[in-house]
């Protein structure tokens, strides 16, 4: 029988700083080319409501006021994407958090900047609820 790991869905969210970059489709590119499915999508911008509640585990660290006015400066485009082990594999292809730090080949890699951490080109979440969570929040009522 063949080993097969369970179909998921999971939020990638293309940062103010790849919009701005104008490198949302080539993000794109590799997400279809991973085998990714593109459940839904949208461009919205963040304001601090949902700053503060799509990252309550970080409201209160240093970095978040840096991390909040990052997300509110431009478009972010969301994405709910399916696949095979999707939440996993999303992360492994987009790399690590400090982009000078993750691996060759990764979205982060490719697109993030290397000189400031908070500008890292995407969002991915990281775990089954918080992948849930992120999806309930940002595609509320499915819109
Ligand atoms: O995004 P990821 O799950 O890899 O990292 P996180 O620890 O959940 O942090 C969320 C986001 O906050 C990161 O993607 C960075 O944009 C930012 N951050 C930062 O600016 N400075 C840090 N020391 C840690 C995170
Ligand atoms: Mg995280």
């Amino acid at each position: 029988m063949e080993n097969r790991l369970p179909m998921e869905e999971t939020l990638i969210m293309i940062k103010p700083d790849a919009m701005l970059a104008k490198n949302a489709g080539e993000i794109i590119t590799i997400l279809e080319k991973s085998g990714f499915e593109l459940k839904k999508s949208k461009i919205f911008r963040m304001d601090d409501e949902l700053a503060e509640k799509f990252y309550v585990e970080h409201v209160g660290k240093d970095f978040f006021p840096g991390l909040k006015k990052f997300m509110q400066s431009g478009p972010i485009m969301a994405l709910v994407l399916e696949r095979e082990n999707a939440i996993n594999y999303l992360r492994e292809i987009v790399g690590c958090t400090d982009s000078s730090k993750a691996e060759p080949g990764t979205i982060r890699n490719l697109y993030g900047n290397h000189n400031f951490l908070t500008s890292n080109a995407v969002h991915a979440s990281d775990c089954p609820v918080s992948a849930k969570r992120e999806i309930n929040l940002i595609f509320q009522n499915n819109k």
